[in-house]
């Protein structure tokens, strides 16, 4: 069979780059214990029946494991998992293709589920219910209709915009996972071990000044552990302590609330600029010339959470917290608003 481009086949024993950084198997998951919990019940539930596992919706912020987690799932179930990603399935067909290529009880991962093509998504619909797919055959007047049985299998769909996703799909999920910001303990477990990986030596308060300037997200953990191991490796230091690793992160534009570049720069237009707030997420973003769609999925998710910034119907506005972070005093008028 031709080898569909819409598609790639993971192999699981992969262990280059940041794939080696990857946690392979639920004790190597760090932090998320209650939707760890819940996954592995079902996960183990379905091996003791012998049936495939119910279909997962995975939400939450960039970086926090969701890929991670679908590989896992399909190491604990013992099967092949296949990649792809919605707006890479852009013809119903493509999902015909795909899905009868299928073994049973295989994994079809979908990141950025959000983002399926409705054409396709409406035809995922009596795939994920009944494992049957509607196939139009001829043209005209000789079209009929067809039902393709498909093997059973398991839709895991990852998406960082949860409200997004369209009720008829969300309602096919067998659960939905919501994956939430880690703490800087959990972070600091996340260091410890992707140091062990790498081979850097890191002392306990090294990695815990990684961990709690990574905006609460274990792909930043590491890059910034790398980012810092660069700087020890230059300044012949033979590991990584506190002050290294405060000394580099300074450097590398990374605050002590651990927000970066483009968070400051939003913050510092909310609350310099404009005042505080309310302001329009159209105007925040032309004036920091950022997409709409990376403020909404990226910066102010943790700026939220952070509780430096809260959203109300009249637009964005700075919290007095983000107004002590920039150093910024608040007069007496924004004081009434905020
Ligand atoms: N719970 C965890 N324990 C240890 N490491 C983790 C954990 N979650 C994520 N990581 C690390 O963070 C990296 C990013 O995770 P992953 O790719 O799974 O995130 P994601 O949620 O799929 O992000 P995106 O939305 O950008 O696709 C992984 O390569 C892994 O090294
Ligand atoms: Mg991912």
């Amino acid at each position: 069979m031709a080898r569909d481009p819409t598609i790639e086949t993971t192999r699981l024993d992969d262990d280059t780059g940041e794939e080696a950084l990857r946690p392979q198997n639920f004790e190597e998951f760090v932090g998320q214990t209650s939707v760890l919990d819940n996954l592995r019940v079902m996960a183990r539930s379905a091996r003791i029946r012998e049936t495939c596992l119910d279909h997962v919706l995975l939400c939450g912020p960039p970086g926090l494991g969701k890929t991670s987690m679908a590989h896992i799932l399909a190491r604990e179930m013992n099967v092949q998992i296949h990649v792809t990603s919605g707006p890479a399935i852009e013809k119903k067909g493509d999902l015909a293709g795909i899905l009868t290529s299928f073994s049973e009880g295989e994994i079809l991962f979908i990141d950025e589920c959000h983002r399926l093509n409705p054409a396709v998504e409406e035809n995922l619909y009596p795939a994920m219910e009944d494992f049957f797919f509607d196939l139009i055959i001829g043209e005209g007047a000789h079209a009929r209709s067809m039902k393709l049985s498909l093997p059973r299998f398991t839709l895991i769909g990852a998406t960082t915009r949860a409200g997004m996703i369209s009720s008829p799909l969300w309602d096919r999920f067998g659960h939905v996972a919501r994956l939430s910001y880690y703490s800087d303990e959990e972070l600091r477990v996340v260091v410890k071990r992707s140091a062990r990986i790498l081979e850097i030596p890191i002392s306990e308060e090294g990695a815990f000044e990684i961990a709690r300037r990574s905006r609460g997200t274990p792909r930043i953990a590491n890059r910034l552990l790398r980012r810092v191991r660069d700087y020890a490796v230059v300044h012949e230091r033979d590991q990584i302590d506190a002050d290294l690793a405060d000394f580099a992160l300074e450097k590398l534009e990374v605050d002590r609330a651990g927000l970066d570049y483009l968070d400051r720069l939003y913050l510092e237009a909310l609350v310099v600029k404009f005042g505080g707030g309310p302001t329009g997420l159209d105007t925040l973003s032309s004036s920091i010339g950022e997409e709409k769609e990376t403020i909404k999925e990226v910066v102010e998710p943790f700026l939220l959470q952070q509780a430096f910034i809260q959203t109300t119907a009249r637009g964005r506005m700075a919290t007095p917290q983000a107004f002590e972070h920039l150093g910024v005093p608040i007069s007496p008028s924004q004081k009434k608003l905020l």
